[in-house]
């Protein structure tokens, strides 16, 4: 048996996990939002950066690469994750729809951050959040490389997602507010 994992965040850009394959995927009824305070990853306790997190939003579809993994190693890698993303996110179930024609809807496990976690921050005018990200960093790195890493890798895979590509412009720009 396969188990799958649906990435929508860094895991889209920087699998850091063996995979058997990696595919185009998406999830229905969720929104990707830069509403979950990073402490630990891309910013530091007092001075959080902001990092996604998935909202539920009826009609919504977002975008992301589901990863099949061995499932002699699921328990191991899943750790791995739990212990990585351990500042708020709990692991649910859902479908993952494979984009590639006929392939359909696979099960597996996404990252979310509840609102009711220690380092939810919730939404914010963009221009407010891009300020927080041009500002961050943490052990991982700069929070703006977490903003345009992804933003670049969702353009490649040919995919939209409003709010993401708005902030990436907003931290892009020379001498924003
Ligand atoms: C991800 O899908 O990249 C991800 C998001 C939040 C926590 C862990 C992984």
């Amino acid at each position: 048996m396969s188990v799958w994992i649906f990435g929508y965040g860094s895991l889209v850009w920087r699998p850091d996990f063996p995979h058997v394959e990696r595919r185009a995927a998406w999830i229905d009824g969720w929104s990707r939002r830069f509403w979950q305070g990073s402490t630990d990853h891309r910013g530091v306790p007092g001075d959080p950066g902001r990092v996604v997190t998935l909202v539920r939003e009826e009609g919504a579809r977002c975008w992301g690469s589901a990863y099949r993994i061995e499932s002699g190693n699921g328990e191991a890698i899943l750790d791995r994750l739990a212990h990585r993303e351990k500042g708020g996110y709990d692991r649910i179930t859902l479908d993952i729809h494979l984009a590639a024609p006929g392939e359909g809807a696979v099960t597996g496990f996404v990252y979310f951050a509840n609102p009711d976690n220690p380092n939810w921050l919730g939404p914010a005018p963009l221009p407010d959040i891009a300020r927080q990200v041009r500002r961050s960093h943490g052990p991982s790195g700069a929070n703006t490389e977490y903003v345009l890493q992804l933003a670049a890798a969702l353009r490649d895979m040919g995919v939209e997602d409003a709010h993401v590509f708005a902030l990436a412009d907003l931290v892009k720009e020379d001498g924003a507010p």
